[in-house]
C-alpha cells in the first residue's frame, strides 16, 4: 500500500489513495472525493490536475527532460525518421524493417484527396489562415471517409489513422499553393513522407524541383521534436472531443483549432513577427525586454516561458543547433536569428526571467528554420500541426482503447445569481 492523502471535511475524515508513475511523479487519486464529501476540486487551467495516466510520453519540466515511449528525444532526433517516430508514438515501440515497410508504403497510398475534395480550396478566401483551412478539411474528411469513423472498430481507426496522416501533408501544401495562386501539385509517392511534403509546397509544374537533403533533415527533426509533448492544449482538447466517442478526423479537427493560439503552437508565428517587430524598431532587444517585465505594457517575449518546462526546453537546444548549422550552409546573414540570440542572452541573465524560470520554449528558434527554408509565416502553426498529429493520433488511440475511458465532463462551482423571480418585458427597466 503506498502514501495515503487524509483530508478533514466538515468533520468527516477521508482517506485518498495516492498514485505514482513510472519515474515518480506522484499523484492523489480524488475519483471518490465527491461521492464522499460532496465536495469538488478546482484547478483553474489544470495546474495541479492529472487527466489521465498515459504511457505515450514523459517530460521532467525541471530537469529538462523529454522521452518518447521511454526514448530520449535527443536520440530519437538523431537516429530515426519522422514515420519511424511517428510509429513508435502510436504503437507503442519501434517497428522492425517489415513493420515500418508497410507503414511507410500504408501512408503513401493514401496521400491523394478526393477530387471534390480539392475542390473546397476553390471556395476559400486566397488569404484565408491555412490553420483554418487545415482544421476544416480535415473536419470534412468525415463527410468523404464514412466507411472509417467507428472509433470502436480497430480495422476503420487503422484506416483513419492512414489517411489522416497521409493526407495532412497534402491538405497543408494545396493550402499555401492557394494563398499564392500556384497550380496544384499531386503527391509523388516514390518520395518519403517529408520529402514529398517539401515537393508538394515548393515543386511548381513547370520547372524541375531539386530535393535539399538538408533541408529534409532538418524538418525531419523539426517535426520529431514536435510529435508529442503529453497533456497539452491540443492534446487535451483532442483527447475531451474523443472522449464522447466522436470520431478522429472531428477530434484532430478540434486540436487544430486548440493548436492554432500564440499561446500554444500560434507562437511560433507570433515569436517571428516579434522578431520582425524589433528589427524593424532598430533591434534594441533592452527595450522589449523592458516591455516583457512591464505587466501594464500586456507584452510578453513570444518564445518564451513553459507552463511545465522550468528549465531550458530540451526541443529548443536542439532547434538552435539545426539553426545554426542551416543558416551557415546556405551563407544566410538572418539579422531575426541574432536579434533572437541577443534577447536571449539578455533574458536569461535578467532576475525577471531568473527567478520565473522563464527559458526559451520550442518556439523560439524554429520559426527561423521554417524562414530560412521559405516557408512563409502563416505556415508555421501549420508545420508545427504535422509534427503534433502523431502524439494526437496516439493519445485519442491510448485514450479509445483505455477500460476506464469516460467522457470528459469537468464539473463547476457556480457563482452566478441565486434563484430569483422573473420580469415581465413591461416591468424592466
Ligand atoms: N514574457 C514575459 N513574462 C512572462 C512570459 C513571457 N513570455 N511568460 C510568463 N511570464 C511571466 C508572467 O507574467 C508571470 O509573472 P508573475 O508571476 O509576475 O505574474 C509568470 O511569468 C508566470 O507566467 P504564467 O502566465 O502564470 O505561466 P503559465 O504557465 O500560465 O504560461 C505560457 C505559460 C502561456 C507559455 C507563457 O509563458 C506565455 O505566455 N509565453 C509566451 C507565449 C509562448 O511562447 N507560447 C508557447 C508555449 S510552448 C507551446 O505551446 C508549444
Amino acid at each position: 500500500m503506498g502514501e495515503v492523502a487524509k483530508i478533514r471535511i466538515e468533520g468527516k475524515d477521508l482517506e485518498l489513495p495516492t498514485i505514482v508513475g513510472t519515474e515518480n511523479e506522484k499523484a492523489v487519486d480524488i475519483s471518490a472525493l465527491r461521492a464522499q464529501t460532496g465536495y469538488i476540486t478546482i484547478d483553474e487551467g489544470f495546474v495541479n490536475t492529472g487527466s489521465t495516466q498515459s504511457a505515450i510520453c514523459f517530460l521532467d519540466g525541471e530537469q529538462g527532460i523529454l522521452r518518447y515511449r521511454g526514448y530520449p528525444i535527443e536520440e530519437l532526433c538523431e537516429k530515426c525518421d519522422f514515420v519511424e517516430v511517428s510509429y513508435l508514438l502510436m504503437y507503442g515501440e519501434l517497428p522492425n524493417a517489415q513493420q515500418l515497410e508497410h507503414f511507410r508504403s500504408s501512408l503513401r497510398r493514401h496521400t491523394m484527396l478526393h477530387e471534390d475534395m480539392r475542390m473546397f480550396y476553390n471556395g476559400f478566401p486566397r488569404d484565408a489562415h491555412p490553420m483554418a483551412i487545415l482544421s476544416s478539411v480535415v473536419g470534412a474528411l468525415s463527410t468523404f471517409y464514412q466507411d472509417s469513423l467507428d472509433p470502436k472498430n480497430p480495422q476503420e481507426v487503422e484506416m483513419s489513422i492512414f489517411r489522416l496522416m497521409a493526407k495532412l501533408p497534402t491538405i497543408a501544401a494545396l493550402s499555401h499553393k492557394k494563398s499564392i495562386g500556384q497550380p496544384f501539385m499531386y503527391p509523388k509517392n516514390s518520395l518519403e513522407y517529408v520529402e514529398n511534403f517539401l515537393y508538394m509546397m515548393f515543386a511548381v509544374p513547370s520547372e524541375d524541383y531539386q530535393l535539399d537533403s538538408d533541408f529534409v533533415e532538418a524538418l525531419n527533426l523539426l517535426f520529431i521534436v514536435h510529435a508529442d509533448h503529453e497533456q497539452n492544449c491540443s492534446t487535451s482538447t483532442v483527447r475531451m472531443v474523443g472522449s464522447s466517442d466522436a470520431n478522429l478526423f472531428a477530434s484532430i479537427s478540434a486540436g487544430i483549432c486548440a493548436l492554432w493560439g500564440p499561446l500554444h503552437g500560434g507562437a511560433n508565428q507570433a515569436c517571428v513577427e516579434m522578431l520582425e517587430a524589433i528589427k524593424a524598431d532598430g533591434g534594441n532587444s533592452k527595450k522589449y525586454i523592458d516591455m516583457a517585465k512591464d505587466k501594464k505594457s500586456g507584452f510578453r517575449l513570444m518564445g518564451f516561458g513553459h507552463r511545465v518546462y522550468k528549465n531550458y526546453d530540451p526541443r529548443a537546444t536542439i532547434i538552435k543547433r539545426t539553426c545554426d548549422k542551416l543558416l551557415k550552409k546556405l551563407k544566410i546573414k538572418d539579422p531575426i536569428f541574432d536579434i533572437a540570440q541577443e534577447l536571449e542572452q539578455a533574458a536569461l541573465s535578467d532576475p525577471y526571467f531568473i527567478e520565473r524560470k522563464l527559458y526559451p520554449n520550442v518556439d523560439f528558434y524554429s520559426g527561423i528554420i521554417y524562414r530560412a527554408m521559405g516557408f512563409p509565416v502563416e505556415m508555421f502553426t501549420v508545420l508545427f500541426a504535422l509534427g503534433r498529429l502523431p502524439g494526437w493520433i496516439a493519445h485519442w488511440r491510448e485514450m479509445q482503447m483505455s477500460p476506464s475511458k469516460k467522457i470528459a465532463r469537468p464539473r463547476q462551482i457556480y457563482n452566478g445569481p441565486a434563484k430569483r423571480s422573473f420580469i415581465p418585458l413591461h416591468e424592466r427597466k
